[in-house]
């Protein structure tokens, strides 16, 4: 059963950062390792809007509970993107509008045709949204890990503080994706055979494609290379095999381990 709306009305909104101390990065600065995965993490967080984008061409936008959902949704996760770029302001490297608008400039030919792409998957394909909700689902589980991680690896008092923010929020959009793929997944045999088929064939940790491949690869192998990361991994890997009719799929493990394979020949 899908989680209320007016539950995620009265709890969510804009993460509060005016209380945190941002300039003490400038005399306690972060590695540029992790600076470069939360520049990656600025960048994927600003992605939502064209997300949303493409949610709304599907059938999503006839579902009053999805459409106030995406609008929540993109809000919060546009404020993500503004205190991660705040962080990486105060190491003075460029953030915000500079990044995005290369960003858009260099993924342009994919952008200007995802719209139709998905407009097309949404009308074509009858259990779509179950696929969208899914993917939905892992990709916030697989964030919320990335900044559980990168907490730990950084471990500086204040972004521990607004990585631990961050990740109360995506914990509530994976909780909304996980209970809508159940609803649609559940006594659907085709919604589950359509699902792991496009799991399986199309999925790539969240981002990829968003920016360069050495990127996406950079971060992925950073934060989940090592043991620590191995075990929050297998938690995504045990929550997607909850879902009904998608046990065994075993589809993160592979794609850490491609991306460690990647960075060991660059
Ligand atoms: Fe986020
Ligand atoms: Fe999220």
């Amino acid at each position: 059963m899908a989680i209320a709306l007016e539950k995620f009305q009265q709890q969510g909104g804009r993460i509060a950062t005016d209380d945190l101390d941002f300039d003490a990065f400038r005399s306690d600065p972060l590695h540029p390792d992790v600076l470069r995965c939360l520049a990656y993490m600025h960048d994927i967080e600003y992605q939502t809007v064209l997300y949303t984008r493409e949610m709304l061409m599907t059938k999503a936008w006839k579902d009053p509970e999805m459409t106030g959902f995406i609008t929540l949704w993109n809000y919060e996760e546009y404020w993500h993107g503004q205190a991660l770029g705040q962080v990486l302001a105060a190491h003075d490297i460029p953030a915000h509008q500079p990044r995005l608008v290369a960003m858009r400039s260099w993924n342009e030919h994919y952008l200007r045709w995802s719209p139709a792409l998905f407009w097309f998957l949404g009308t074509a394909i009858g259990s779509f949204p179950a696929v969208h909700m899914t993917w939905g689902a892992i990709n916030e589980w697989t964030a919320n890990a990335g900044y559980n991680r990168l907490a730990l690896i950084a471990d500086h008092p204040v972004l521990t503080e607004l990585l631990g923010r961050i990740m109360r929020q995506e914990g509530r959009h994976a909780a909304f994706y996980a209970a809508k793929a159940r609803d649609l997944l559940i006594d659907d045999r085709r919604a589950q055979r359509v699902t792991r088929w496009f799991l399986r064939h199309q999925w790539e940790p969240v981002g990829s494609g968003d920016v360069p491949k050495l990127e996406t690869d950079f971060t992925t192998a950073y934060l989940f290379g090592g043991v620590e990361g191995g075990e929050l991994v297998d938690r995504v890997e045990a929550r997607i095999d909850a879902l009904p009719g998608l046990r065994g799929l075993n589809l993160v493990r592979p794609a850490i381990a491609a991306s460690i394979a990647a960075m060991l020949v660059v």
